[in-house]
């Protein structure tokens, strides 16, 4: 499309009320809105749109479902030495220089209600360190241990790349080289109103929301990014979400099984706390694996039990991630291979007044999990909540920061009380990643340090 077609554009798909704003707009604010227009992809949300209102009922199509296979937590002496396997499996991974790690970070963090980019907000219990410095500090810890130039991509969206290119700047990188960490921004779409309406949010801009977690495996190939890591001999990808202080960046073992299987995509899940836990569950549909969101998932099955009362389909989905290159590069070969969601929600619109009002709009993004299905082999591995899961998602009450601060105490009181240290009750403990990234790791140390001789370990009463 160029400046002279847009008019025509905007007419061939019924968009009068935006021509007429364009045509009483000063020259440079149509240059304005067209260069912004120019990068939203119109005809995939015309086509989106026009599938989604032509949509049958989904639910009445035949499906088989049954719990997946999944790698336990090891209990027993074979499943620790399978354990082990795997580890040193993941280790040489990441020391050939094979493995980069992605940060999704381009949402919009609505529920939290911080103004910046959500990896910039301040979660660590005693020295209130960001998400995006506990995530930096892993990585450059792994780097350090298994000297690797192991990279660190950061996604973010439109809105918050500037700001949070210049958090990382600002800090230095946390100690990464900064050649090593490289951002980039998911593709926007634009919402649409149920009736085919593109909105306006300002005089010059389209109302757009980012395109999904799912695009995150799309801006890789458009942005180049992933040509070049495959260029650089990495060929698998440890994928988190911004929100989960707990992540256990590029685990080795959790690398080790990926690769000991030969997947294309594998997962971390944990026990579901509740029948009612609002999660993506993991599940074999149709013989693949798969995740269903809690909505798609009917109450049925979400309350379906086993034999000894235990929930049938316990596997919730963590967003944790590895996928292979070379899969991500096929998602991309013929267009993209994820498919669409529509979200219908209802949001505030203001109006030429300055007042607002609420208006129906039609959000369709991809989600990440959906390549699990399209991947030829999988792996999933189960890990414990309390080790590896505390997303940080509203203000207040569950997943909140309050929860994940509490669970990054209690783990970290754990690591130390079982290299031999007893922590008073009346205190919060928090290990830099910079002085140990497990349990294994801190009770080593320990073997050579007093506990008042660390640097990095942050004890602090609680007042
Ligand atoms: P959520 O779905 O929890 O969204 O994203 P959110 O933006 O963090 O929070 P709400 O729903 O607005 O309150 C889960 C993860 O996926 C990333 C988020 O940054 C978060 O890490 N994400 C989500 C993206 O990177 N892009 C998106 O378009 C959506």
């Amino acid at each position: 499309m160029n400046q002279i077609d847009f008019p025509d554009i905007l007419k061939d798909y019924g968009q009068h009320h935006i021509l007429d704003h364009y045509s009483r707009l000063a020259p440079d604010k149509q240059k304005e809105l067209y260069d912004h227009t120019a990068g939203l992809d119109l005809d995939l949300v015309f086509k989106l749109h026009r599938d989604r209102a032509r949509a049958g009922d989904a639910s009445s199509l035949s499906v088989e479902i049954k719990p997946s296979l999944i790698v336990p937590i090891p209990r027993t002496p074979e499943g620790m030495g399978r354990h082990t396997a795997a580890r040193s499996a993941g280790e040489s991974l990441i020391s050939a220089d094979r493995v980069a790690a992605l940060i999704v970070a381009g949402g919009q963090g609505v529920r939290l209600g911080h103004d910046k980019p959500k990896g910039t907000f301040p979660v660590s219990p005693v020295k209130n360190k960001t998400l995006f410095q506990l995530f930096a500090e892993q990585v450059r810890a792994l780097r350090a241990r298994f000297s690797s130039r192991m990279p660190l991509l950061i996604m973010t969206s439109r809105e918050n790349h500037d700001d949070t290119i210049a958090f990382f700047a600002s800090h230095n990188y946390f100690g990464i080289d900064k050649n090593d960490v490289f951002f980039f921004s998911q593709g926007m779409l634009p919402t649409i109103t149920p009736r085919g309406e593109l909105l306006l949010k300002d005089d010059a801009h389209l109302l757009a929301n980012p395109d999904g977690h799912g695009g995150s495996l799309k801006a890789l190939a458009t942005s180049g990014l992933l040509t070049h890591m495959i260029d650089l001999g990495i060929t698998e990808l440890f994928y988190c979400q911004v929100d989960n202080p707990l992540v256990k960046i590029a685990d080795p073992v959790f690398l080790g099984y990926h690769a000991s299987a030969k997947a294309e995509c594998s997962t971390k899940v944990v026990r579901r706390e509740s029948i009612d836990e609002k999660v993506g569950v993991y599940v074999s549909l149709n013989g693949k694996d798969t995740i269903l969101e809690y909505s798609d998932f009917g109450g049925r099955h979400m309350r379906a039990l086993d034999e000894q009362g235990e929930i049938l389909y316990w596997a919730g989905n963590t967003a944790i991630h590895v996928l292979n290159l070379a899969f991500v590069k096929r998602l991309n070969d013929h267009g993209f291979a994820l498919p669409y969601h529509c979200a219908s929600k209802t949001i505030d619109k203001p109006g030429p007044d300055g007042t607002t009002r609420p208006i129906d709009v039609w959000k369709f993004e991809t989600f990440v999990f959906d390549a699990i299905p399209l991947a030829e082999r999988t792996c999933c591995m189960e890990v414990d909540r309390r080790e590896e899961f505390s997303p940080v998602k509203n203000k207040t009450g569950p997943d909140s920061p309050a929860t994940a601060r509490r669970a990054m105490v209690e783990l970290h009181r754990q690591w130390l009380e079982e290299a031999g240290i007893s922590v008073p009750s009346k205190t919060k403990v928090e290990i830099s990643p910079l002085f140990a990234l497990d349990k294994e790791e801190l009770a080593e140390k320990l073997k050579e340090k007093t506990l008042s001789l660390l640097e990095d370990v942050y004890i602090e009463e609680i007042s």
